[in-house]
């Protein structure tokens, strides 16, 4: 090769890099505007959004219900600021909707728990909304599901409609060990998710380490009151190095919720409990369990798995799905 032509190599590949880099951040920034404009985080400015906010609301309300003894009184500033949302007009206007149905199920719930045990909370939830709540449902204030051990797996090695249906997430678990003998047979399955191009970015970690354990769930919060008992715990990451394209930069959060989905079906077919716990931080805080569990840079964490042996008698959310007409759009 002449010098000109290894030269004329070099710039023409130094152009390429730089292309891809403008790519990069023409791409990130179109994703942050969007996000800006359409997430939850600065205006809440469609009914989509309100809707967003109901559901978190009411399914923080629905997670009080999970202990054994309720700690009455508990979300007093949620049981406000979704009593006020549930009384705007649009969402009157949308009660059919499964989400707004669930939430007024959920208020009646809170209400009819508190009056049966003659614990006053007028000064924050009169009877008037209770009223009004019930009002607009056809009277069924169940919000939880009472579930037995013995039961719970009844289905975990049926067709997939049963087993699928039987699934749900439970954090009442004994703090006994599952034998690292299943947890490989677990991880076999699970490692059949599919990925893009078959890259397989995905990795587990599995901490059995008690004290990594609590300091990740400090960190995370989102297990309160039900961590101390989680004695074995799956993070899974998602690797940066698979992915070639600008237009990837998302695909590493694709093919590990795929394999997470794999994971819990896996984890639920071998009667192991689980719930999945999410990761949705800063990049600080992304540094603090790196550190924990001595990642690589390139590696994502994509989602929390606790699992264990479920206790005798818990408790699991309604969570109530969305309709078909809610989120299937036909197009012939
Ligand atoms: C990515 C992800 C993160 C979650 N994070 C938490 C969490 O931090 N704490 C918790 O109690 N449940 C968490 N959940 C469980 C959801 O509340 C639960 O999946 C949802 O209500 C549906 O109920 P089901 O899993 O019983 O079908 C999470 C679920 C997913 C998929």
């Amino acid at each position: 090769m002449k010098q000109s032509e290894g030269l004329f190599y070099k710039m023409k590949k130094y152009k390429e890099r730089v292309h891809l880099l403008l790519s990069l951040i023409k791409n990130y920034y179109v994703d942050c505007k969007l996000f800006y404009k359409h997430s939850n985080i600065f205006k809440q400015d469609t009914f989509g959004k309100i809707e967003a906010l109901i559901i978190l609301r009411y399914h923080s309300l629905e997670k009080g219900f999970l202990h054994d003894s309720i700690r009455y009184e508990f979300g007093k500033n949620v049981v406000i600021e979704l009593a006020k949302l549930l009384k705007r007009e649009d969402v009157i206007a949308n009660c059919n909707r499964s989400q707004i149905t669930a939430a007024y199920m959920v208020m009646c719930n809170y209400y009819t728990a508190h009056s049966e045990k003659n614990v006053d909370i007028s000064s924050y939830y009169p009877k008037s909304d209770f009223d009004f709540f019930s009002n607009m449902l056809a009277l069924n204030f169940l919000s939880v599901n009472d579930q037995q051990a013995t039961s719970y797996f009844d289905n975990s090695d049926k067709d997939f409609y049963h087993f699928s249906k039987s699934r749900c997430s439970m954090r009442d678990f004994t703090g006994e060990m599952v034998s690292f003998e299943t947890i490989e047979k677990v991880i076999e399955i699970a490692k059949t998710a599919p990925s893009v191009c078959n890259r397989q970015p995905v990795k587990v970690y599995f901490v059995e380490d008690k004290k990594i354990i609590d300091s990740v769930f400090a960190i995370q919060k989102g297990l309160k009151g039900y961590s101390d008992n989680v004695s074995q715990l799956f993070v899974v990451v998602s690797n940066r190095n698979y992915f070639y394209k600008v237009g990837e930069r998302s695909q590493l959060f694709i093919d590990g919720g795929i394999f997470v989905m794999n994971l819990l079906y896996a984890l639920h077919y071998y009667k192991i409990g689980a719930c999945p716990a999410h990761w949705g931080f800063n990049t600080d805080t992304d540094q603090q369990i790196k550190k924990l569990l001595n990642m690589k840079e390139a590696e994502k964490v994509i989602c929390l798995v606790p699992i264990g042996i479920p206790q005798n008698k818990f408790k699991t959310t309604l969570s109530l799905r969305r309709s078909n007409d809610e989120i299937l759009k036909r197009i012939t």
